[in-house]
């Protein structure tokens, strides 16, 4: 299933905030999307999920406008967790993980016992089974984030649309749930900050900078260290690791404030 947008642009209280992005998602592939704060990255997730209509441009399911769609019909295929993804409080870990079976179940299609099986295996997934029958209220931030993760996982999409899934994870959790996403065999497009994970895992990476896309290649030919600097405003050097991976070395500021003179002495 491909994903595309196409000169999309979309705007909120009269400010332009994504302007003319362009991008296909290839079936099976990782994309991540990296940017500074406030570069659009929600902004573009909401455009791909369907949650916001652009203001020119559009969205193409499998060739299929995503407006002309219905809501079920895109939960049967994109599912998406948002950054700040919030869910009913008094539900537990499993129901809320229950929810990602909802754009599958009908008048014709009551929950049966598959759908069991697959909550199961999506939280035997995020390693929170002996979380599912705790209160969500009760949960930790990274405790509830995994969970968003399963019920997406749950949904049985064909594309999973993540918007910084390893929020509030601690370093481990981090890389066992984007090495978990990888192994799913989905269409992913995921925003990141690390851009040592986006370039662990991601076959191809695009740059949003002030609302538009500046780069979308391999790690190797986008991560390289003008544009770092260009885009975050840092210094880095970029080790090379096989023919299309490598890793990034942050350098530390330069001192800002001018070197003082010694003191003169008072005689
Ligand atoms: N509904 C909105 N109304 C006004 N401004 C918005 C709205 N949504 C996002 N923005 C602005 O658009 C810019 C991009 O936001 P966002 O897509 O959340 O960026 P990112 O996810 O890269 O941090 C920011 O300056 C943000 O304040
Ligand atoms: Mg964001």
């Amino acid at each position: 299933m491909k994903l595309s947008a196409h000169n999309v642009s979309w705007s909120a209280g009269g400010v332009t905030i994504l302007q003319d992005v362009s991008l296909d998602v290839a079936p099976g592939e990782f994309l991540g999307i990296v940017g500074p704060n406030g570069s659009g990255k929600t902004s573009l997730m909401s455009l791909l999920s369907g949650i916001r209509k652009p203001r020119s441009g559009e969205v193409l399911l499998d060739g299929q406008r995503l407006q002309t769609l219905g809501r079920r019909e895109i939960a049967q295929r994109i599912a998406l967790v948002e950054q700040q993804a919030e869910t009913a409080e008094r539900i537990t870990a499993r129901q809320a993980v229950e929810l990602g079976r909802t754009p599958h179940l009908g008048p014709l299609s009551a929950w049966s016992g598959k759908d069991d099986a697959i909550v199961d295996e999506a939280i035997r997934n995020v390693d929170m089974e002996r979380f599912a029958k705790r209160w969500w209220h009760t949960l930790s931030g990274g405790e509830r984030q995994r969970l968003h993760i399963a019920r997406a996982l749950a949904q049985q999409p064909s594309i999973l649309l993540l918007d910084e899934p390893t929020n509030h994870l601690d370093i481990g959790h981090q890389i066992g749930l984007l090495h978990l996403v990888k192994e799913q065999n989905l269409t992913v497009v995921a925003a990141l900050h690390d851009l040592n994970h986006a370039a662990m895992f991601c076959d191809r990476i695009a740059v949003m900078k002030s609302g538009m896309l500046v780069a979308l290649g391999s790690p190797r030919q986008v991560l390289e260290a003008q544009r770092i600097k260009s885009v975050f405003g840092i210094d880095a050097d970029i080790e090379h690791e096989g023919d299309a991976g490598c890793h990034i070395r942050y350098r530390p500021p330069g001192p800002s404030i001018p070197a003082q003179q010694p003191l003169r002495r008072l005689s």
